[in-house]
């Protein structure tokens, strides 16, 4: 993970809201120079940490064709973010999972939501949201912004079987290092 620091910051006394955080990406991703600053790698996603309003934890991702995340959350975090270049797409559940004490969940019929996000198209999201990120292209590289609040504490990490999710990896800040 390459770390820098360059960004449109701005101060905030309090926590930033979900939509402080939509319109820091939204400018983010206007700032052409800033979206060209991020090197780009055809074998894998590539970051560049900014500086988030408010405390919050940006980064400026870029994602050659075919990678994406895999299904995720931000425990307590909540967060935005926004197409740069590109288009991604979102697979996500639309209940609210709670973050502890389980290991495997059925699903439900009908909890799956797919967005497309196309260039300057972007979505804030609250806590416990799980979803996966993808660049479906074949040919073309993605590049997004993202940030969160607070600066994330967990990423859970689920497999994804027909309904089931099943946990299978806790990350902490340290492990990340
Ligand atoms: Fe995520």
């Amino acid at each position: 993970m390459s770390v820098s620091s360059a960004a449109p910051a701005s101060v905030s006394a309090s926590a930033p809201t979900q939509a402080e955080l939509l319109d820091f990406v939204r400018r983010a991703v206007a700032d052409a120079d800033l979206i060209a600053s991020l090197p780009l790698d055809p074998e894998g996603r590539t970051w560049v940490r900014l500086e988030g309003p408010g405390g919050s934890e940006a980064w400026l991702i870029g994602w050659p064709p075919g990678t994406g995340t895999g299904w995720h959350d931000h425990a307590d975090s909540v967060g935005a973010f926004m197409t740069a270049s590109g288009e991604l797409r979102e697979n996500s559940l639309a209940v609210r999972l709670p973050t502890d004490g389980w290991t495997t969940l059925e699903l439900t019929e009908g909890v799956d939501r797919e967005r497309r996000l196309a260039t300057g198209q972007g979505r804030a999201f609250g806590r416990h949201h799980v979803h996966e990120v993808l660049n479906e292209s074949t040919d073309r590289h993605a590049i997004s912004v993202h940030a969160y609040y607070p600066p994330l504490p967990r990423i859970r990490r689920y497999s994804r079987t027909a309904q089931t999710l099943r946990l299978e990896q806790v990350e902490r800040p340290e492990d990340w290092q």
